[in-house]
């Protein structure tokens, strides 16, 4: 009996309503097969615990969660009486760097049954591997003088090590699909870090002789992502360009209601934690309307980082189907509510 310890972080808005019916669905699952079981811990851990205890989860949080198989997070934020800053900080940027989940990945493909806002969707399937840790979002630079002659310098590093792990997390990942890494570079334009980016992708990919490979600057990179994303297999990317690519893999699915991610953890130290791309919503809070889907893939994420490949494989399926029934909320034109839409997926599964 393989027995996963998951703790749940539903976090603020419709973190609290996804949350709880993407574990249905997995419930759902292990009662559909014997050798799998999911035992779940709630954390309230959220900005209510913030106005309530004035941080964001307990001094010992960390090491509370450290133990378990994974972390499971609906979303984090609640503008109107905590800031932004506060709120991410104090939760999702702790856990993601001091676990050291150095890598972000993040699905996007053609859905059936969902209306791209592509004229030529063309069956697109890519996966963005995003430097999670370094790159672009550090600390280093500063401010000085004011007025007229106020400088500001913000600084990239780019360390081997951490150019190199999410290169190789990106081949590893091709092996299991079809076979292609493209390279997210800007070598023209930016001199020191992008030529170096480039030099290790060329080290790397002498270990894979079977990956095909393929490098454009993030310009050009961001216009086939809306041209023809059909070309594209894993395309490794720093954290910013990452971070731009995965926002326009989102909108050319047809909602970011959909769209999942992984914040992996690669030497095994710490869990991995799984959090849909979204954040609470609170324009649709309470009232029972957002879209699962991004969270029951994020789920699937969770299955496939488990090794329950099949099983994940299987899920996607039977929410592209429920989809293409038109059982959909209505960010995504349907009028199901959420707990319709993950019940639907729950009896689907049952079915098979
Ligand atoms: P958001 O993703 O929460 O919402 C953007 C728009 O998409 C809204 O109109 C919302 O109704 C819609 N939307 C989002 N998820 C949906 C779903 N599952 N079903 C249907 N519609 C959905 O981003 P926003 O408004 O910028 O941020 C709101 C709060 O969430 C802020 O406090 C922000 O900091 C936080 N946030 C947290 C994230 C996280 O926990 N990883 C990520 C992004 C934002
Ligand atoms: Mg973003």
């Amino acid at each position: 009996m393989k027995n996963y310890e998951i703790a749940v972080l539903p976090g603020d808005g419709i973190g609290k309503e996804v949350v709880p019916v993407a574990l249905k669905v997995l419930d759902t699952i292990a009662d559909l097969h014997g050798g799998l079981k999911f035992k779940f811990k709630d954390f309230p851990w959220s900005c209510d615990y913030y106005l309530e205890h004035g941080k964001m989860m307990p001094d010992d949080g960390l090491n509370i969660l450290k133990d378990f198989h994974a972390v499971f997070l609906g979303a984090v934020g609640n503008p109107a009486h905590v800031p932004d800053h506060v709120s991410l900080w104090g939760l999702l940027i702790k856990i993601r760097r001091e676990f050291q989940q150095s890598i972000n990945i993040r699905p996007a493909k053609f859905f059936k049954g969902l209306k791209s806002p592509l004229v030529n969707p063309n069956d697109f399937d890519l996966i963005v591997v995003r430097e999670n840790s370094e790159g672009e979002y550090s600390e280093a630079g500063g401010r000085i003088h004011q007025g007229e002659d106020e400088i500001a310098v913000q600084n990239a590093i780019f360390t081997r090590k951490g150019t190199e792990r999410a290169m190789r997390y990106a081949f590893e990942l091709a092996k299991q699909r079809r076979g292609h890494v493209t390279s997210a570079t800007k070598s023209n334009g930016i001199v020191h870090s992008m030529p170096f980016w480039d030099e290790v992708f060329k080290e790397v990919k002498k270990n894979y002789p079977d990956i095909q490979t393929a490098s454009y600057h993030i310009d050009a990179l961001s216009a086939f992502f809306v041209t023809r994303p059909q070309i594209f297999d894993v395309i490794v990317a720093s954290n910013l360009f990452g971070d731009i690519l995965t926002d326009i893999g989102g909108a050319i699915m047809g909602s970011i209601g959909i769209a999942p991610a992984a914040n992996i953890n690669i030497n095994g130290k710490y869990p991995s934690m799984f959090e849909p791309v979204h954040g609470s919503a609170p324009d649709i809070y309470g009232k029972g309307i957002a879209n699962p889907i991004g969270q029951i893939w994020t789920a699937k994420m969770m299955l496939d980082h488990f090794g329950e490949r099949e099983l994940g494989k299987q899920l996607l399926n039977v929410v592209e189907d429920v989809t293409n029934d038109g059982i959909k909320t209505c960010d995504i034109g349907g009028t199901s509510s959420t707990v319709e839409v993950a019940d639907a997926i729950c009896s689907r599964l049952k079915e098979i």
